[in-house]
C-alpha cells in the first residue's frame, strides 16, 4: 500500500492499494459487485453457492416469508464437510496440506492433508456414533489449540449432530451453565492444555462442572499433557484407546443433511441474563464462509493461512476450521500464545511455515507493539502477503505499526467486522479497497449498512448512531437455540425489519463505517465479549456479596477491562484481601479472562427508581466524566 498514485480523491488520511496489490487481485472491481450483488442479492449469493457441491440444489435461495427467521437454500441438501473435505478428495487438493499444527514448546509439528483429514474426522465421527450421539443432538468440545479440537468439531458435523465448543479458558461455571443449557449427552476434552508453560486441567475442570449435568452419558479424554485425571469407569473414555477399537476406522459416510439443518450452537454474551446459543445451520454458513474468505483474503491454494483465534471463539469455527478448509486453503494452528516463551513466537511461526495470510486481534498487536519492533525484525516476514484484524476497533495507532513494523509498508491491513451472530464478514475491504486506519470500511457485497437514532431514523453522516443491518445474508443466526422469542426481541424488535448489531458507529462522507463500541451491556475484554449480568452473578455467588455491578473502562492493551463495585452483606468488612479473593473467585468459576481488574467496596449502586443499576452512571463517574441523563435514578 503506497499513499501514491490516488484514483479518487477521499477524505481523512487513505492506503491505496498498489499496483502489484491490484494486479494480484483475484477481484480488481470491486465496485461492479457491490452493484451487482445489490441490485440481486438472490442472484449473486446462488453464484457462489453454485460454486460449491450440493446433493441436491436448492428450491429457492431466500425464502422470507417468516421474517425474522430468514431461511437459504430452502429444499437444497449438503453437508458442511461434503464441501470442506470431501469435494477436495476428488482433486488435486486431496494430498495438499489442510492442517500444519506447532505445539506451544515448539518441539512437535504435526501436519494433515486433505486425505489425513478425511481419516481422522471419519474416526471421530465413527467413535462420536459409537457413543450413541445422533443427528441432531448437541456434543460439548472443550478443549485446547490441539487437531484434535477440529477433528471433534468437523466429526459432529459429518454425522449431523450439533457442536457446541466452549472456550478452553473458561472455567466450571461457564461449562456447567453451557452444557446444561445444550443439554450435551457427549462432552469431549483434554486431560490438560498447555498456556505459557503451566498446565491447565481442563478433565477436572469437566468433572466438576458435570456433576450439576445430568444430561452427560460419556466423556472423551484426549490425552495430551499427561498430567494425572480421574477417569470414572463407564463414563470416561481416552480417545487414543477409542481410536485402537475397529469401529474407529478412517472410513465414514458423510450425512445428507438439508441446507437448514443445524451445524453448531455457540455461547455469546447478550446484554442481560446468561450467555445465549447463536445457531448456524449448514448451508447457509457454508456459503457465506467459503464466499466472504475467498472475496476479503483471496485466498488461493497455495497460501498458508494463520488466524490466530481459538476455536472456542466464532473467529476461530469460521476463519480457522470452515472458511479455510472449503476454501482448500492450508491452515495454520498454533497451540501457543503470541509472548511465550519471548515476544517473537508469533513472527517465528510466520517465518518457519512461511504464512502468506496473517489474521489476529488488535488486542495482540498492541500487545506485542510494546516489546518493540526488533522482536518481529529478528524474522523473515517476506512470505506475508496481507493481514487482517478483528473483535474491537483497531486505534489508528496499532493500525500504522502493524502496517509499518509486519507488513513492512506494502501489505493491505483487511479490518473485518463481524459478530458471533453474523458467522461470516459484514463490514470489511477486499485487498483493492483504499483503505483509512480504524475504519473496516465498507459492507460486504449484498449487505446494506445503516446508522440510526434512538427512533430508528437515519442520521446524517459523521454522526454516532446504532449500527443496524438492512438485508439478510446466507451465514446469519438462525435463532438463539431453544429461544425464539429472545432472539426476536434481542435482533429485530429495537428496529422492527432489520438487524440490530449492538453497536454504535459513524459513516463518514466516503461511505466508511467507523465502529465505536458497543451500546449494551457487553465488555470487549482482549476482544473476547464478556456480560458484566455473568460477571456480576460469580461475584454474587461468593458468601460476602450481597449486590455487584461490573463495567468496561478503556485498558491500553486489553481494549476493555473489568472494573467492579461490590456491596458487601452485613457482618463483613472491606480489605485488601478480600478484594483479592473476589478477583480470584470470578477467574475460578467463569475463567481467568473475566478476572477484575479492581474491586471497588461501594455502600450503594446507582439504580433507577425500578431497581436497574445504572452502570452508564457508574463508568462516566469512573472517568470524571458527564452523568448524563439521571433523571431515572432512585433519590
Ligand atoms: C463484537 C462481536 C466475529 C469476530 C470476533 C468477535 C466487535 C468485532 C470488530 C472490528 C470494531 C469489532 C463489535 C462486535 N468487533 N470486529 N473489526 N472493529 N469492532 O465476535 O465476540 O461476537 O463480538 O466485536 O463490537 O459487535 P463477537
Amino acid at each position: 500500500m503506497a499513499k501514491t498514485g490516488k484514483p479518487k480523491e477521499m477524505e481523512g488520511e487513505v492506503y491505496y492499494p498498489s499496483e502489484q496489490v491490484i494486479a494480484q487481485a483475484r477481484l480488481k472491481d470491486w465496485d461492479a459487485l457491490a452493484e451487482k450483488a445489490g441490485k440481486d442479492l438472490e442472484g449473486f449469493w446462488a453464484d457462489e453457492a453454485n460454486e460449491l457441491e450440493w446433493y441436491k440444489k436448492w428450491d429457492k435461495v431466500l425464502d422470507d416469508s417468516n421474517k425474522p427467521f430468514y431461511k437459504w437454500f430452502v429444499g437444497a441438501k449438503t453437508n458442511i464437510i461434503h464441501n470442506a473435505i470431501d469435494r477436495h478428495l476428488k482433486t488435486h487438493r486431496k494430498n495438499q496440506l489442510a492442517l500444519i499444527w506447532e505445539s506451544e514448546d515448539g518441539k512437535t509439528e504435526r501436519t494433515f492433508s486433505y486425505f489425513a483429514m478425511n481419516r481422522e474426522v471419519s474416526r471421530m465421527a465413527n467413535i462420536i456414533k459409537a457413543m450413541g450421539v445422533q443427528k441432531g443432538e448437541r456434543v460439548t468440545i472443550y478443549m485446547g489449540r490441539v487437531p484434535e479440537i477440529v477433528f471433534a468439531m468437523m466429526a459432529c458435523a459429518k454425522i449431523g449432530a450439533i457442536h457446541s465448543v466452549v472456550f478452553g479458558g473458561f472455567s466450571v461455571d461457564s461449562l456447567q451453565g453451557r452444557i446444561d443449557d445444550s443439554n450435551s449427552k457427549l462432552v469431549i476434552t483434554c486431560d490438560g492444555s498447555y498456556q505459557n508453560g503451566k498446565i491447565v486441567e481442563l478433565k477436572a475442570i469437566v468433572d466438576e462442572s458435570i456433576k450439576r449435568c445430568p444430561s452427560v452419558e460419556n466423556v472423551i479424554v484426549v490425552k495430551r499433557v499427561g498430567n494425572p485425571v480421574v477417569m470414572e469407569s463407564g463414563r470416561d473414555h481416552w480417545y487414543q484407546d477409542l481410536c485402537a477399537l475397529p469401529i474407529a476406522n478412517g472410513k465414514c459416510v458423510t450425512e445428507v443433511m438439508d441446507a437448514e439443518d443445524p451445524l453448531f450452537i455457540l455461547y455469546t454474551s447478550g446484554s442481560t441474563g446468561k450467555p445465549k446459543a447463536i445457531l448456524h445451520t449448514h448451508g447457509g454458513y457454508m456459503v457465506g464462509t467459503y464466499s466472504t474468505l475467498k472475496y476479503v483474503f483471496d485466498v488461493n491454494d497455495e497460501d498458508r493461512w494463520w488466524c490466530t483465534a481459538d476455536p472456542g471463539w466464532i473467529t476461530g469455527h469460521s476463519y480457522l476450521v470452515y472458511g479455510p478448509m472449503i476454501n482448500g486453503v492450508t491452515t495454520f494452528m498454533f497451540e501457543g500464545g503470541p509472548s511465550y516463551p519471548y515476544p517473537n513466537r508469533w513472527w517465528q511461526c510466520i517465518e518457519r511455515y512461511g504464512i502468506t495470510i496473517f489474521y489476529t486481534a488488535p488486542t495482540a498487536i498492541r500487545g506485542l507493539m510494546r516489546f518493540g519492533e526488533s522482536w518481529p525484525n529478528k524474522h523473515d516476514l517476506s512470505s506475508l502477503r496481507l493481514l487482517g484484524t478483528v473483535g474491537e476497533p483497531i486505534n489508528p495507532e496499532a493500525w500504522k505499526w502493524y502496517h509499518r513494523v509486519i507488513g513492512k509498508e506494502t501489505k493491505p491491513i483487511i479490518d473485518t467486522w463481524w459478530q458471533t451472530e453474523t458467522g461470516s464478514f459484514m463490514i470489511t475491504p477486499t485487498p483493492v479497497v483504499p483503505l483509512k486506519p480504524g475504519s473496516g470500511t465498507r459492507p460486504f457485497f449484498g449487505q446494506e449498512a445503516e446508522i440510526v437514532d434512538e427512533e430508528g431514523n437515519p442520521v446524517p453522516d459523521n454522526t454516532e448512531g446504532y449500527l443496524t443491518l438492512k438485508n439478510p445474508w446466507p451465514a446469519m443466526l438462525r435463532t438463539i437455540y431453544g429461544d425464539d422469542e429472545r432472539y426476536v426481541k434481542q435482533y429485530w424488535s429495537k428496529f422492527p425489519g432489520r438487524y440490530t448489531t449492538g453497536d454504535s458507529a459513524k459513516r463518514d462522507s466516503d461511505g466508511y463505517y467507523w465502529i465505536i463500541g458497543r451500546v449494551d451491556d457487553v465488555i470487549k475484554v482482549s476482544g473476547h465479549r464478556l456480560g458484566t449480568a455473568e460477571v456480576e452473578s460469580a461475584l454474587v455467588s461468593h458468601p460476602a456479596v450481597a449486590e455487584a455491578a461490573a463495567i468496561g473502562l478503556p485498558h491500553d492493551v486489553k481494549g476493555q477491562a473489568i472494573h467492579t463495585f461490590v456491596m458487601l452483606r452485613t457482618g463483613f468488612s472491606p480489605s485488601a484481601e478480600l478484594a483479592e479473593e473476589l478477583r480470584q473467585h470470578v477467574s475460578t468459576h467463569m475463567g481467568p479472562i473475566a478476572r477484575p481488574e479492581d474491586v471497588k467496596f461501594v455502600d450503594k449502586l446507582p439504580k433507577t427508581r425500578s431497581g436497574k443499576i445504572m452502570r452508564r452512571v457508574l463508568k462516566a463517574r469512573a472517568q470524571g466524566l458527564p452523568e448524563g441523563d439521571i433523571s431515572t435514578l432512585e433519590e
